[in-house]
């Protein structure tokens, strides 16, 4: 579907979102010819720069990450001249004369303003731009994750820019729901007769949903140190996978369809109580160690307060009282300065109810589906499958799909999928008001608890899997994580 003509405002256009994400995700589409050439895109930053002090900027700071293999430097240099940058304090409406200036008067023109800037700020800068005339009923308004720091914040943000904008015109943007991988989950689910009917507490015992990251909090430590791992990865991006995961068939793929059968799931997890915070959460805080062979320091030594009591790794088993999952626990787990680069969704079936071979039942490993979304996309299913010879000996074996080999097509990045999603007003792979506050609901208490307990996290080495807590909480119920096996 080719793109109407839009302007799109990249507040926080000199940061580190937008140098990393979102101007590589607008070149790539702007270099395949998505972006329709009338189209403006504007960053607006603090930093008084004039025009070509931003260029160089751009180059230094952009160009690293752009697909440079596929892409000729002309190009980037086309593109480059396309941005126009804005210097202004955008908490200030008598600031925005120059924004105006940038922008096309044309009232009808989609016009799309995306809040790369802490979520302090956005409640501000939409009434700012509806006070200076630039929000109207075409405008769309992207807002980036973490959204507020706990339930009332969330609550107060969606209230305030709902003054200014309507449900239907706000993206709460998880860039994980726009991973390939993610998308294809409901490919799986809901394009297939096979997994469905198995897809209950009758045949899944367990599922495990895993994000580990081997990068410790590089120059973002600012922001990290006051959002820690339960706001900035679980509250959004675990849960969002737990509901892609979980969710009953919505009716279609239309966005409030899929909202409302995510929105079931949140509010579907079982609540914690004082003895399940105690025993089902486990939160770390890696120290020194080596990652891939290289010695790191310590969260403490990379810039953080030396008291500081922010987790940088958090793991959760969750529960969801409903028919199809009673009883069914969800590990969760993220963390950064871990072991491995990895993000999976681990989908444990049930063990056969008996062996009709020699070998005993206990020796069958169970079926497993494995979705990989990082870092090569694919999906695995473990299968028993007989040795050959002369004799009936089963043995584990794979069936592995790997997507870059099935379709040798050029890929798309997350933001570029979501991005081009926001330019044709389509909303399913974005969060509704009414899901980030049943999420903040959930993580809420854990938080407070924290907070009461003013204990200190589990330290846990660079390069490991986190504190033995966490092995320790999935070992109650007498399993093990995958890559503990
Ligand atoms: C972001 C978090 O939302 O996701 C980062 O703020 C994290 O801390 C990142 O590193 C992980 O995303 P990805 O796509 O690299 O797995």
């Amino acid at each position: 579907m080719a793109l109407a003509d839009f302007d799109i405002v990249l507040f926080g256009g000199g940061g580190d979102l937008a140098m990393r994400k979102l101007l590589p995700a607008l070149f790539a589409r702007d270099r395949d010819g998505h972006l329709p050439p009338a189209a403006r895109i504007i960053c607006a930053g603090r930093h008084l720069w004039s025009q070509e002090e931003f260029q160089q900027f751009l180059d230094k700071s952009a160009r690293p990450h752009i697909d440079a293999a596929a892409t000729e430097p002309q190009r980037w240099l086309a593109f480059c001249a396309r941005i126009q940058y804005v210097g202004l304090d955008a908490t200030d409406p008598a600031a925005y004369a120059p924004l105006i200036a940038a922008m096309r008067a044309d009232p009808n023109l989609v016009r799309v303003f995306y809040m790369a800037t802490p979520p302090s700020l956005f409640s501000r800068i939409c009434h700012n731009l509806a006070q200076v005339g630039l929000a109207n009923a075409h405008s769309r308004v992207v807002l980036e994750k973490p959204l507020g720091r706990d339930l009332a914040s969330a609550r107060q943000i969606n209230a305030e820019v709902g003054k200014v904008f309507a449900e239907s015109q706000i993206y709460r943007i998880d860039h994980y729901l726009g991973k390939e991988t993610v998308q294809n989950l409901l490919a799986l689910r809901f394009g297939n007769v096979l997994f469905e009917p198995l897809w209950r507490r009758e045949w899944i015992s367990d599922v495990q949903i895993t994000i580990a990251e081997e990068l410790g909090v590089g120059n973002r430590m600012e922001y990290y140190d006051t959002a820690g791992a339960l706001r900035d990865m679980l509250q959004n991006h675990l849960l969002q996978l737990l509901c892609i995961v979980a969710m009953e068939p919505p009716l279609s793929v239309q966005a409030d369809s899929v909202r409302d059968e995510k929105l079931k799931v949140l509010r579907s997890l079982k609540r914690f109580t004082p003895s399940t915070l105690a025993q089902d959460v486990v939160r770390g805080q890696y120290r020194s160690g080596h990652v891939d062979g290289v010695a790191v320091p310590g969260y403490r030594k990379e810039g953080a307060p030396a008291d500081s009591r922010t987790e940088t790794f958090v793991a959760v088993k969750a529960e969801i009282d409903t028919w199809r999952w009673s009883g069914v626990p969800f590990y969760l787990r993220t963390g950064k300065r871990m072991a491995d680069q990895l993000a999976e969704i681990v989908v444990r079936f049930k063990a056969i109810p008996h062996s009709i071979f020699a070998q005993s039942s206990s020796t069958f490993q169970p079926n497993c589906l494995v979705i990989r979304l990082q870092p090569d996309e694919g999906l695995q299913l473990n299968l028993m499958a007989k040795t050959p010879g002369d004799r009936m000996r089963l043995k584990p074996v794979e069936l592995e799909l790997d997507f870059r080999e099935q379709f040798k097509m050029p890929r798309m990045d997350a933001y570029e999928r979501l991005l081009l999603d926001v330019l044709r007003g389509q909303l399913t792979m974005f969060m509704r008001s009414d899901e980030l506050e049943a999420a903040w609901e959930w993580v809420e208490p854990i938080l407070n608890f924290w907070e009461q307990e003013q204990t200190e996290p589990l330290p846990y080495s660079a390069g490991t899997w986190g504190p033995a807590a966490a092995s320790a909480l999935i070992g109650r119920d007498g399993l093990q994580w995958r890559e503990e096996v």
